[in-house]
Order: structure tokens, then C-alpha cells, then sequence
């Protein structure tokens, strides 16, 4: 029986795109034919079996790995970096003249990353199908990351939206604009649980929580992968970094990491489980250690638990080279046992670094790793490329230039980046702006009119044009209500020192009736390798700050940052503070609609504000000592008194700047106010196997309607071992009319409040738990519960 369908989908794929460019690529198109037609007729099914879409994943596995020669094995555990960028001329000569042409024509590449062009792409595909033995296609990844052309707010402001349906759509809309370039495979989302704003990778991350990295874990996969991988708009999902690579010791990348077998248990892998769970297709293992062990060959995690506890079906891809650097950590001696080591442990493909192509035929062939270890590498990748669709329709589609950057996209990044943004501070309701009383508005600040340092880390395919920045839509929300925009940037750029410009900047605030000044962190000074160990806002920022609050009319702050920075003083020098985690290509528009209250601000910080990065690490979910400082009270703590005091007793505290935050978790103001009335509490005592209802009556008792974020935290007060002081167990944006109430309801099953010991077994266990709901960590008790057996 001849393989007609699928045939004719390699040319239809073909025809289209070359069809509408050159003369050349018609010649190239005449050559793809010539190919497409001897492969039609030689090809059968009973050749080859595995092209038999009617059978399973699994039968179509069996049937091509009972076909496969060692080396063709160890080729498709191989991912090499693609080829863009590294020579012009046409894509053919491209492809053949490149050295990836002779591994892949053998079979011996299983995945190219960071190739996204489109002809390239379609070709290197072609040699994979059509040259190779058995014409195993390649599967493409990227760093698709907040968005692949329409940038979304980095994941860390994504968190702070507490919204998964838009994470979601958000993930859904960059699936659809990356796989129209030929992409099938992002290495995202991160869910390195971040405690540690020195690592510049927190801004990678959906902060410090467990319950809310597990819930934005979810909805990212189920956006990228849609409900079905052979989607033309799904991507398959790569969670990683598994595990524990955001407790790097001192917040520097890629640093060891001690982590309890408790702590990696309840903190670090609850997002990754909640991943595997949601039916994610890849992970990534990190490039550091766990406890001595580089988790690139960490047999008990990557092997035991994730797959044999867990049941992980997918494939794991090591992080870029982090198998070679097993030689470098001191555990591996050379290329050779790095490999063995890594295998063993469970690594399915190896990124970039040669270990896997240099020695693991050989390793097979000696006896030093048997075949059915390394067939059961090869499974998982082809299972996953039977799920996307690849050996039935391998290449891109055509016309992908319409499906980026849509108006829908837009309007969705907006609505993004403004439930992101932070409303931090709000004296005197300065914000919204009062259209009537201001005719002149002063914008300052080196990040107003910066395009690029919006978009954040991790933007390969975004591009700084695009940036609709928050000057540009000042102007145009300031011109339909009449107001005049003076702007002057004080500082060339967010690293300038000098104050030379600060004079033209206070002249144009004396003159203007409210001050918007816009400072921050430019977008390559947090992401990867990005670790600081001063979290002040660099350059003379603080420096512009002071002079202009000197001038004494109202003035918003607008910080655009990576991370949390320390401004505990600057807050304290402004009216009102918008914290925006790099929003993204609209960032612009969002603050505008926040400015003049065409939305109310919502979102809620998804990490620990530090007022020092000398308290660093510091988060909400953390065990006492046995000797707590007194708790915590926001009002009296909130500003920033670094004089030292030695009266506060021998209790664990920084007799400096105090053991409190600038701002908790889950904190964030509104242009309205919420009131909570009585919560009620289904049970008193329950039992394993049962749920608590929670029912609390939320009233916007404000002026504007607006979104709260409700949340819900628990504390178990006596445990076998220590346990945190909160722990958020549930949250719900609600949407809420000026006076209207709605009861917010959470189903607390009782098998939620377990957690690990560190013999690693889960345990609940009886006794007593406090309940708090609220607006953010500062959450009040409401009541309390007991587990009985
Ligand atoms: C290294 C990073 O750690 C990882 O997150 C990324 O996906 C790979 N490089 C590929 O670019």
C-alpha cells in the first residue's frame, strides 16, 4: 500500500510556502518534487509500519525501534543548535554545506533548537525525512518564554496576576504564533520555586509559592499544549529545571544547592508534579546539584521518583551541555562516564554537548550500558513525535507572518500586563489621575521610553519595535483628555551616573501639576547569569528619585524590574508606586489604563518584597525558630528605620533593618477597598478522605469596580517536624461592582494539608490548623479546624 497521504503532505507543505517567493526557490520546489514522488512510490506501509496513523503511540514506537540501528538509537537522543545566523545564501546550500547536514542524513540528530526559520527549518526537516534511513523527523525546540513575537509579562509578572485562565491563554497565544515558524517544543515554563530575588532567574519564575507555582505550572502546560500535541497551534511543554535549582546558594546561578529531602518534597517539586500531572511532555534537568549530586545524573530523582513514583511518560532533555559539565562539578572524569552516568540516571536527549554522540554506541556495545537502557531512552522521544504529529505532517506550516502579532494578541498582552502590575502604594488616592486637575503631566525617567528593557529576559523572537512603551501611551491617553506630556529622562539610561540632566528634569516638574517618574532595571540585568548582589535600582535612579520629591508635587513611581528590588526608601519618597515585573510588548498601554483608572490595579506580588538583600532569603512560608521575633504588623513595619538597635531581645532578628519585608506576599492595593465579613467553616473536625468548605463573603465597599484576588492560608500548629507559619492553600480572583458582595467559596480536602517528612513520606497528621483568608498574606484568622483520625 503506498504512503500517498503522507506524500502529499510533504509537497503540499512544500508548494505553498516556495510558491509565493523566487524563481529559486521554484528550482529548489522542482528538486522537493523529484524526491517527494520517488519517496511516494517506494514507500509503503508495510516498509514502514510505524507510518500507520489508525495504530497507538506505543505500536508505532515498537514498530520503528524494532527497525532502528544503534547509532540510529543514539541519534535521537542528540539536540543540536540550529544553523541560523551562521551563513548567508540560499537554504539549501545552507543546509548542505553545514555540518548538522551529514549527522542528520545519518539519522544521528534526534532534535535541532533555536532554529527559527522557517525555510531552514523546513529543510533540515526534509534532510531528516527524506535522506535519512528511515526518515525519523527532527523536533524543534525554543525558548518560547513569556510569548514568542507578542511578549507577555515575564513569568514572574504572569504570577502576579494570580490568574491561570490568562497564563493559559497567554502560553496558547505563543504556541500558535511559534509553531507557525516551525516550532514544536518550548523550553518552558520554568517552575524553579524562587525565594532568592539575587537570582536573576526569579523574574523566569512564578515566585516563591509552592500552591501558586503548581496552579500557573498547569496552566501553562495545558496552554502550550492545548488539548491535543498534533494541534497545528500546540507546542509541547518542557518544565523544568529539575529540581531545586532556584535554592542556589546565595542566589548566584547555577550554584550548589542543599535541599532537605522535606523541603524538595513540600517546596521544590509540588510544581513539577503538578506539571507531570496536567500531562506535560518534556523536563529539563538543571545544570546544578542537589546535595552533591548534579541532577543531569541524579538517578533517584530524575529515574526513582519521576519516573518510576510519578509515572512520567514524556522525555527529559538535560540543560544546555549540563551533562559534559558533570566533569566540571568533579563527578564525572571525562566525556565517557558522564555519559553512562547520565543515562543511567535517565537523561533522554543531551543539549548541545557531545557525550551522548561521542560515546553512548559504545558504551551499548561493551556491555557497559545494556540496549534495553538505552531503547528505553529512544521510546519517550519518538512517543512524543508520534503526539505532535511529526510523521504525519513534519514540516511548517505556510503564511505564518499573519499569525503573529494580531490585534487579539495585542489586546490580550495588554490585558495581561495590566492585571500584572502592582499597585505598591496609593497616598491619598494620588491615583487615578484626576483629569481635571491635571493639564500638565511630567514623565521622567530612563525606562519611560525604553523599548527593548520592557520586554525583559528571555525575548529571542520578540523584537524591541514592536514595544508599545509607557511614554508613547501616556502621550496618546494624555492628548484625549487634554493634558500637555513634558518629557525629559533625567538619566541617558537605567546604569547612568550622572546628575547633569537633573536639573532639566526638576524644572519640568516644578512646572507640571503631577510627576510620573519611570525607573527600574534594564531587561539583560536579570534572566539567566544575571545574579546581583546589590538589589538597589542601579545608576543615579535613586539619586533622580530624591531630586524630584524634592520638588514636592505628587508624583507616581513607576518601577519596571526582573525582580523585587530594595526601595524601601524611594517608596517613602513618592505618593503612589506601580511595580510592573517587565510587562512585556504593551506595557505601555497597561500602565496608561491603570494611570487613569480605566482599570482598578490587581495585581499582587507572587514573592516577598526584601527591604535589605541582606534578609535575603525571605519568604512568607517559613518555619519559626524557636525564638520568633514578634509577628509581623505591615502598618508599623513598612518603612525602612536601618539604625541599629540592640534593645529587641535574643530573638531571630537583623537588629538593623528587622526580620519584616517591604512588602508580603500576595500584597497589592486597588483602586478600591474590599471588606471581608464573617467566614464560615463547613466542619470543625475532619478526617482524611475528607473536604473543608471555606465561605467567605467579599464586599466592594469602594467606589470602582475592581478584581480582588482572595486567598486562602492555613497553618498546621503542631507537626513531627517544623512547619511553615502560613501556607497559602487556595486563591480566587473575583470581579467585584461598587457595593456588590459575592461569597467565595475553596474546597480545602483534608489530603491537601499533608506533607513530607524527610524520609520522604507523606503524611497527614492530626491535630489542629488555623485558617486565614484576605486580601494577601496578611491574611486574619478565621477560624480553625482539627484532623482527627
Ligand atoms: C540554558 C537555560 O538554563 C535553559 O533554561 C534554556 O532552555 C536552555 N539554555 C536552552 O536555551
Amino acid at each position: 500500500m503506498p504512503v500517498h497521504k503522507v506524500a502529499r503532505t510533504y509537497v503540499e507543505s512544500l508548494v505553498l510556502p516556495c510558491a509565493n517567493s523566487s524563481l529559486l526557490g521554484f528550482a529548489l520546489l522542482m528538486g522537493f518534487l523529484a524526491i517527494n514522488f520517488s519517496l511516494a512510490e517506494e514507500t509503503t506501509l508495510e516498509q514502514r509500519p510505524w507510518l500507520d496513523k489508525s495504530a497507538s503511540p506505543d505500536e508505532r514506537v515498537s514498530s520503528l525501534l524494532s527497525q532502528m540501528t544503534l547509532e540510529e538509537k543514539v541519534g535521537q537522543l542528540n539536540q543540536s543548535n540550529g544553523i541560523s545566523g551562521q551563513a548567508t545564501g540560499n537554504t539549501k546550500n545552507l543546509v548542505a554545506d553545514s555540518a548538522l547536514y551529514q549527522l542528520i542524513s545519518k539519522g544521528q540528530i534526534g532534535s535541532i533548537l533555536n532554529e527559527v526559520d522557517r525555510a531552514i527549518v523546513n529543510e533540515l526537516q526534509r534532510v531528516a525525512v527524506q535522506e535519512s534511513r528511515l526518515g525519523i523527523p527532527l523536533i524543534f525546540g525554543r525558548d518560547v518564554i513569556h510569548g514568542f513575537r507578542t511578549i507577555f509579562p515575564i513569568p514572574l509578572g504572569q504570577a502576579a496576576t494570580w490568574n491561570p485562565e490568562l497564563v493559559t491563554a497567554a502560553c496558547r497565544t505563543a504556541a500558535r504564533e511559534a509553531r507557525s515558524k516551525g516550532i514544536q517544543w518550548t523550553f518552558a515554563p520554568m517552575v524553579d520555586i524562587s525565594r532568592d530575588p539575587r537570582w536573576g532567574r526569579i523574574a523566569e519564575s512564578f515566585g516563591e509559592d509552592p500552591y501558586l507555582a503548581s496552579a500557573l505550572s498547569i496552566a501553562s502546560v495545558e496552554g502550550y499544549q492545548g488539548d491535543d500535541l498534533s494541534n497545528s497551534d500546540s507546542l509541547a511543554a518542557c518544565v523544568k529545571h529539575f529540581a531545586g535549582y532556584g535554592a542556589a546558594e546565595g542566589g548566584r546561578d547555577y550554584n550548589t544547592t542543599m535541599i532537605s529531602p522535606s523541603a524538595m518534597r513540600n517546596v521544590y517539586l509540588p510544581p513539577f508534579k503538578a506539571a507531570v500531572d496536567a500531562g506535560v511532555a518534556t523536563l529539563m534537568c538543571g545544570f546544578h546539584d542537589v546535595n552533591g549530586i548534579p541532577m543531569s545524573v541524579n538517578k533517584y530523582w530524575l529515574n526513582d521518583v519521576l519516573r518510576g513514583e510519578w509515572d512520567f511518560r514524556g522525555f527529559v532533555v538535560s540543560d544546555w551541555d549540563s551533562i559534559f559539565e558533570t566533569i566540571e562539578h568533579g563527578v564525572s572524569k571525562d566525556e565517557q562516564t558522564a555519559a553512562l552516568a547520565a543515562a543511567r540516571a535517565g537523561v533522554n536527549m543531551e543539549m548541545n554537548s557531545p557525550c551522548y554522540r561521542n560515546h553512548l554506541a559504545e558504551l551499548v556495545s561493551n556491555g557497559q550500558l545494556s540496549e534495553s537502557t538505552l531503547d528505553d531512552l529512544v521510546k519517550p522521544i519518538l512517543r512524543i513525535k508520534f503526539r505532535l504529529g511529526l510523521f504525519d505532517q513534519p514540516y511548517s506550516e505556510p503564511n505564518s507572518e499573519r499569525l503573529l502579532l494580531t490585534k487579539n494578541n495585542l489586546e490580550l498582552a495588554q490585558k495581561v500586563a495590566r492585571q500584572s502590575i502592582i499597585l505598591l502604594k496609593n497616598e491619598d488616592g494620588t491615583l487615578p489621575i484626576k483629569k481635571s486637575q491635571i493639564k500638565e503631566l511630567a514623565v521622567i525617567g530612563p525606562l519611560a521610553d525604553s523599548k527593548r528593557d520592557q520586554l525583559g529576559t528571555w525575548i529571542p523572537d520578540g523584537k524591541e519595535a514592536d514595544s508599545q512603551t509607557p511614554l508613547a501611551a501616556i502621550r496618546a491617553t494624555a492628548k484625549l483628555h487634554g493634558t500637555e506630556v513634558l518629557f525629559v529622562p533625567g538619566l541617558e539610561d537605567d546604569f547612568d551616573r550622572s546628575t547633569e540632566r537633573f536639573a532639566e528634569a526638576v524644572t519640568v516638574a516644578e512646572r507640571a501639576d503631577l510627576v510620573i517618574l519611570i525607573v527600574g532595571e534594564r531587561a539583560n540585568i536579570s534572566g539567566e547569569a544575571r545574579s546581583r548582589a546589590i538589589l538597589d535600582l542601579p545608576g543615579a535612579q535613586n539619586e533622580l528619585i530624591s531630586a524630584i520629591s524634592e520638588v514636592g508635587k505628587p508624583l507616581v513611581l513607576i518601577v519596571q524590574a526582573g525582580r523585587p528590588l530594595t526601595i524601601g526608601k524611594q517608596v517613602e519618597q513618592v505618593n503612589a508606586l506601580l511595580y510592573s515585573l517587565h510587562a512585556g510588548t504593551m506595557a505601555g498601554p497597561a500602565l496608561a489604563d491603570l494611570l487613569w483608572g480605566v482599570e482598578s490595579p490587581s495585581g499582587k506580588t507572587p514573592v516577598t518584597f526584601p527591604k535589605s538583600v541582606g534578609q535575603v532569603p525571605l519568604y512568607y512560608n517559613h518555619v519559626n525558630s524557636g525564638r520568633p521575633p514578634r509577628p509581623y504588623e505591615y502598618e508599623k513595619d513598612k518603612t525602612v528605620d536601618d539604625s541599629i538597635n540592640v534593645e529587641l531581645g535574643y530573638n531571630s532578628n537583623y537588629i538593623d533593618v528587622g526580620p519584616y519585608p517591604q512588602f508580603p506576599f500576595g500584597f497589592g492595593l486597588s483602586y478600591t477597598a474590599f471588606s471581608y465579613g464573617e467566614v464560615e467553616l463547613s466542619a470543625a473536625k475532619l478526617r482524611d478522605g475528607e473536604t473543608l468548605a471555606v465561605r467567605a463573603p467579599v464586599t466592594n465597599s469602594g467606589e470602582v469596580a475592581a478584581d480582588e484576588i482572595v486567598q486562602l492560608y492555613i497553618r498546621d500548629l503542631v507537626g513531627s517536624l517544623t512547619r511553615p507559619v502560613l501556607e497559602l492553600k487556595g486563591f480566587r480572583r473575583v470581579r467585584l461592582a461598587p457595593g456588590e458582595t459575592s461569597i467565595v467559596e475553596f474546597a480545602l480536602p483534608v489530603s491537601d494539608l499533608a506533607f513530607y517528612n524527610n524520609d520522604e513520606e507523606r503524611l497527614i497528621e492530626p491535630g489542629e490548623f488555623e485558617i486565614f483568608v484576605g486580601g494577601s498574606s496578611l491574611a486574619p484568622k478565621v477560624g480553625k479546624i482539627e484532623i482527627v483520625k
